[in-house]
């Protein structure tokens, strides 16, 4: 059996992660490994019922986080941890970092109490905390983002925000990244597609996984 491995990707809305987690899971599935892609909130149809709320319904940030942790919860138990000890490669689109920087950063909903959510969603009996291995944070400026998103469909409730707020989001991510400087790998995300894909190639291999 090949060894569990959990990535989880990040970043504002229009940084592009999408294509990348697609090569990825290309890459991977050729190298042999079964993989499990998967995103948040979401994977499970308790959790992408709860998307279709947070995304579209008008809710206040606890509410949000309630619903995205609830989601969260739910896609942990049915989804990443069964397929974890199976031995697969998780790939999952968004995770905790994602409340924290939308729901803490964003919309400026108390992080300690975030942190808690963390600690009981994510604890399971006996075992440490359930966390990515690694986390790929594309990180592209705001302004950046707008343009790359302004030709697709209709913004949901996050994209709709003004850039100030992905300004915040964006420093979320930061900040979270230097709490977790070693789970955490920042993806420059503004270069050209190969540019960028070089990039994501590059930091499997610094942990040892080739595509
Ligand atoms: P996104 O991942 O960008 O999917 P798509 O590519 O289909 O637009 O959309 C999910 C949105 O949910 C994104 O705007 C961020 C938001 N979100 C939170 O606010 N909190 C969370 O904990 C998660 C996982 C996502």
């Amino acid at each position: 059996m090949h060894s569990p491995l959990f990535i989880s990707f990040e970043g504002i809305d229009g940084a592009g992660k999408s294509t990348h987690i697609a090569a990825l899971a290309q890459g991977l599935q050729a190298a042999g490994r079964t993989v499990l892609l998967t995103r948040e909130p979401g994977g499970t149809p308790l959790a992408e019922a709860l998307r279709t709320l947070v995304l579209n319904e008008p809710m206040d940030a606890m509410t949000e986080a309630l619903l995205v942790f609830a989601a969260r919860r739910d896609h942990i138990e049915r989804v990443i941890a069964p397929a974890l000890a199976r031995g697969e490669v998780v790939l999952c689109d968004r995770f905790t970092d994602a409340t924290f920087a939308y729901q803490g950063a964003g919309r400026g909903f108390d992080t300690a109490v975030l942190a808690k959510l963390e600690d009981w969603v994510q604890g399971r009996a006996g075992q440490a905390l359930l966390q990515p291995d690694l986390t790929l944070w594309f990180d592209l400026n705001p302004a950046l983002a707008a343009q790359r998103l302004a030709h697709t469909r209709l913004p949901d409730r996050f994209e709709a925000q003004p850039q100030a707020f992905f300004e915040a989001v964006r420093a979320g991510y930061a900040a979270r990244a230097a709490q977790a400087p070693q789970r955490f790998a920042r993806i420059d995300a503004q270069g050209s597609l190969e540019v960028v894909w070089a990039a994501v190639k590059e930091a499997l291999a610094h942990r040892g996984v080739r595509v």
